[in-house]
């Protein structure tokens, strides 16, 4: 623990890698996010809190630059975008894809338009599949899949983007309480190998085991430090 607590001071005192600014958002006339500011560092595993509604799936769109904010801005000082894991994944239920095709849809960005998919892509999307586990069920359709599964295999699909900076929305809801101890354990060992996580979460232990809770109320955030 006392490790940990240096390491955040450490990580305070280096440059921020993302920074957001005075982000408003409002559906129509619905405001969610009314002026809210935060600051991001390398390797930082930080929690995102707040009662259903509050606005963290929302403001992790916003953070991954699928939704503008009205005013504000983000700077993404990390060499790559977010690699953005979606809360109750309804990908799959129409297209017929394969667990593996599903993986291997995370390296899209890396490889451009017209890119190929290398021997390096494959090494890494095999390396996604065996960190979450999932190498056995590669050849099964998503749809098949039990939400734990189809969890994982979005986890191996956002780990495949090889960003630095990952975003979970939720990633252990719905699943019963052993996938949701794999589910944690894969996120902690993602943290220790240095890639910051922004994580949204209901779950105090959770919250608690990240470096820095951020809570969503208002539509502003109060930090624990
Ligand atoms: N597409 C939309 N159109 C209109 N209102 C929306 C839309 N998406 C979300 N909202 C509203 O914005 C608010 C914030 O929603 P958001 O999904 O960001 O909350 P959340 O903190 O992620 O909640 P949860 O814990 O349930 O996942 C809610 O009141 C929600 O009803
Ligand atoms: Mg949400």
């Amino acid at each position: 623990m006392f490790l940990v607590k240096n390491l955040d001071k450490l990580n305070k005192m280096t440059d921020a890698m993302l920074t957001a600014k005075d982000i408003h958002f409002s559906y129509g006339e619905f405001t969610v996010l009314d002026g809210v500011n935060f600051e991001i560092h390398a390797g930082e595993h930080v929690a995102l809190t707040g009662a259903n509604g509050s606005g963290k799936s929302t403001l992790l769109a916003i953070i991954a630059g699928v939704l503008e904010p009205d005013s504000g801005e983000v700077l993404n000082n990390f060499e790559k975008e977010p690699a953005f894991v979606i809360q109750q994944p309804r990908f799959s239920e129409q297209i017929p894809l394969t667990v593996e095709q599903a993986v291997r849809m995370g390296r899209w960005a890396d490889r451009g338009s017209l890119g190929r998919f290398k021997a390096a892509d494959k090494e890494i999307v095999e390396e996604a599949m065996t960190q979450t586990g999932i190498q056995s069920l590669r050849n099964r359709q998503i749809a098949e899949l039990s939400g734990g599964q189809k969890q994982r295999v979005l986890l191996a699909q956002g780990i495949a983007q090889r960003s630095p900076l990952l975003l979970l929305d939720e990633p252990a809801a719905g699943l019963d309480a052993e996938s949701e101890m794999h589910m944690t354990a894969m996120i902690t060992e993602l943290a220790e190998s240095g890639v910051a996580i922004i994580q949204a979460t209901h779950d105090h232990d959770v919250a608690e085991s990240a470096g820095r809770i951020l809570h969503l109320k208002d539509g502003r955030l109060e930090s624990n430090q």
